[in-house]
């Protein structure tokens, strides 16, 4: 596959500067398409990033009240009550305080019976909706997208994923008070829509991404490390802080 030259790598001195590159991005999609339809990733990455967003509501600068957000990914079994749910990132940080209303939220259930029906239901709403317009990435340290785990298929829509030894081992500091969390099971849009996102933004913070950023800057496009099918996408742009530099 070929990697896109409209791709775009941006390396912030600090988290706080990469959150705010990342924030407007946002910011000035929502000034000419106010009922955008975002998609951001659950994790510790995107924390700053949707503080600068509640900071831009709160000094007037963007409204939120007419798009929509759409979830990316859940473990299997939880759900917005859960702490350390990716949901619970979003709403936390994100939904609470921007007073997202809940029929602009569209998210998984991630504890029904029906998964798989969950899954078509998120695939039919994408489908009506022809998509989505920013989606913000986060990289997992094994090159995962969403819960898209190594050597995932790029044609798949949503889907139920079995999860990657190092997302489950990874995962545990979202679940700090030791509660037994099942994490064996992902609920995920696939790369398919990920990638037929019109704006891609991928952002790494830290040491402990270093290791992969470095792969995914310098290695090949291959399904082994889902993050570079990004090099393929028309409008990518990805944004670290230095420390997840240094391997460049
Ligand atoms: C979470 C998600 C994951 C994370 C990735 C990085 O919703 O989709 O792919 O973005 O595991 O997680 P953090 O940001 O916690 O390092």
């Amino acid at each position: 596959m070929e990697i896109n030259r409209q791709f775009k790598l941006e390396v912030l001195n600090d988290y706080e500067a990469m959150s705010n590159a990342a924030a407007d991005q946002i910011i000035e999609l929502l000034h000419h398409k106010p009922n955008a339809i975002i998609c951001i990733a659950g994790g510790d990455t995107p924390v700053g990033l949707m503080n600068n967003l509640v900071e831009a509501y709160r000094q007037n600068k963007v409204s939120f009240n007419k798009c929509r957000f759409i979830q990316l990914d859940e473990w299997v079994g939880l759900d917005s009550n859960d702490k350390g749910s990716c949901y619970d990132y979003l709403n936390t940080y994100l939904f609470d305080p921007l007073r997202i209303p809940e029929e602009n939220i569209y998210s998984f259930d991630a504890k029904a019976s029906n998964l798989l029906g969950e899954c078509r239901k998120m695939d039919e709403y994408l489908n009506e909706e022809k998509g989505i317009d920013l989606i913000v990435l986060g990289i997992g340290q094994n090159g995962h997208l969403g819960f898209n785990e190594p050597g995932e298929d790029p044609a798949k829509n949503c889907h139920i994923v079995e999860l990657d030894e190092i997302t489950k081992q990874v995962g545990e500091k979202y679940f700090e008070d030791g509660a037994s969390v099942p994490l064996s099971k992902g609920i995920t849009l696939g790369l398919k829509q990920i990638l037929e996102a019109e704006k891609t933004v991928l952002i790494a913070s830290g040491e402990a991404k270093a290791s992969i950023v470095k792969e995914f800057w310098y290695g090949e496009v291959s399904r082994r490390n889902p993050a570079s099918l990004l090099k393929t996408h028309g409008n990518c742009s990805v944004m670290i802080d230095y420390a997840a530099s240094s391997g460049l």
